[in-house]
């Protein structure tokens, strides 16, 4: 019963990952470099977030940082998951997506008091990382409007310093041991605080973490009477590697209703959890597809050119990331190592001495996990286009970003 089990689960996994050649036909059929995503990866991952938390009051605010395209909006829409915003920006596009402003939170950060009073007027959730805005905030809505509170728990944790938001040298969110302020700022303006917020950091495989920071919040609690929800934001884990783990999700849904059942909030008000997670709904949905440009042995290594660069995936000179990368057109040749490297006039590495299938020029080759802050985090450095965007749903596969133009590159400049 149990093999049974586990092979229907592989199955249905298998069945939402876009085949080689899948990829192969959309590249001929859009050209290259190009971003896919596969909507169907989005619904599956944000299943297992449900799944694993059905028996704890939840909501999932998918942290669109990650990829804003509207049409993976809309489509994080159409699963009944909510979105989180970083940016007013990205706020307007929830709502073009068709957001209602209460599915929509917004948490700012380092922000001018101006952006919150935007984001007010949209009748979004905001969450408020400064006393200096909390202030502003309270002399301008007092006890009107619900705000969020955005703590920092003082805890190291993400995948790299980087991405390592919680820790106590982190510009994010309100230090924890200055609640006093808080409290002070809280009382003198009547806030109405309905949500007290962390997040620390990005790829986080460790549970215990997550468990760490609600810890800290339990002590913080008690002080905010007309609390509704406790935020423990995103950095859910995604593999990158072969081998890697994601962050177990059952365990953690499971430690978060032990900690709940065990922690009655003292105020007697009943508390929603809500997370932010990014990466771990859009992460392996994306793949980027490029052609090698150009093949060049050196005494050190062989260069295998691209016709992409960082302008298009910075993670891996970023922040050292490791994305698998196949060679889609060769997938059986013979294994030899190569450095793989971009097209951008500066050291542009996306793998060095990696072992791949025969490489020949004319090839293309796939970057998988490149859903999560690829495009999102693309550039015009060197004057080179942003590639398309396609996405696959439900068989069919959509032009949902046109590549750039040279007329985009100009389009702002004052001739
Ligand atoms: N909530 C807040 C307040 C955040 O700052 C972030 C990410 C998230 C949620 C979503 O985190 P996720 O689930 O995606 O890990 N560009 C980096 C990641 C930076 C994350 C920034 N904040 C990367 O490519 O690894």
């Amino acid at each position: 019963m149990d093999a049974f089990f586990i092979d229907t689960k592989f199955y249905h996994l298998k069945m939402t990952k876009l085949s080689s050649e899948q990829l192969l036909n959309i590249s001929q059929q859009f050209g290259t470099p190009l971003y896919v995503y596969n909507a169907e990866q989005i619904t599956a991952q944000y299943k297992k977030l449900t799944t694993a938390f059905a028996e704890t009051d939840t909501k999932f605010f998918y942290a669109c940082k990650a990829l804003t395209n509207i049409n993976i909006l809309k489509h994080i829409k159409s699963i009944g998951c909510n979105v989180d915003c970083s940016a007013i920006n990205e706020v307007k596009l929830a709502l073009m997506a068709g957001f209602e402003p209460a599915n929509i939170l917004y948490t700012s950060n380092g922000i001018h008091f101006s952006e919150i009073e935007e984001a007010q007027s949209l009748g979004v959730n905001i969450n408020i990382d400064s006393l200096s805005n909390l202030e502003k905030f309270g002399e301008k809505y007092g006890h009107s409007y619900p705000v969020g509170i955005r703590l920092r728990p003082n805890i190291m944790a993400g995948g790299n310093l980087k991405i390592s938001t919680g820790h106590d040298k982190s510009k994010f969110g309100i230090p924890a041991d200055q609640l006093d302020q808080v409290l002070e700022l809280v009382n003198k303006y009547q806030l109405f605080i309905q949500n007290l917020h962390i997040h620390t950091g990005s790829d986080i495989k460790d549970v215990a973490i997550f468990v760490k920071g609600i810890e800290v919040l339990f002590d913080i609690i008690p002080h905010f009477k007309e609390l509704s929800s406790i935020d423990l934001g995103g950095g859910f884990k995604v593999p990158y590697k072969k081998g890697d783990a994601e962050t177990d999700i059952p365990l953690l849904a499971q430690k978060v209703k032990e900690a709940f059942d065990n922690h009655p909030n003292p105020n007697g008000k009943h508390l929603q959890v809500w997370f932010e997670p990014g990466k771990f709904l859009v992460s392996e949905a994306g793949y980027l597809i490029a052609e090698v440009n150009v093949i060049k042995e050196t005494t050190a290594t062989t260069f295998v050119g691209l016709n992409t660069g960082f302008n298009h995936l910075i993670r891996p000179m970023f922040y050292d990331a490791y994305h698998q990368i196949d060679n889609i057109s060769n997938p059986n040749g013979y294994v030899k190592e190569y450095s793989i490297v971009g097209n951008i006039c500066e050291t542009d590495t996306f793998a060095w001495d990696r072992p791949m299938a025969e490489i020949r020029e004319g090839d293309l080759l796939v970057f998988y996990n490149a859903g999560a802050y690829g495009f999102e985090m693309s550039s015009n450095f060197n004057s080179r286009l942003k590639p398309a965007e396609v996405m696959v749903k439900e068989g069919k596969t959509t032009l949902i970003r046109k590549k750039d133009t040279l007329e985009d590159l100009i389009r702002n400049q004052v001739i």
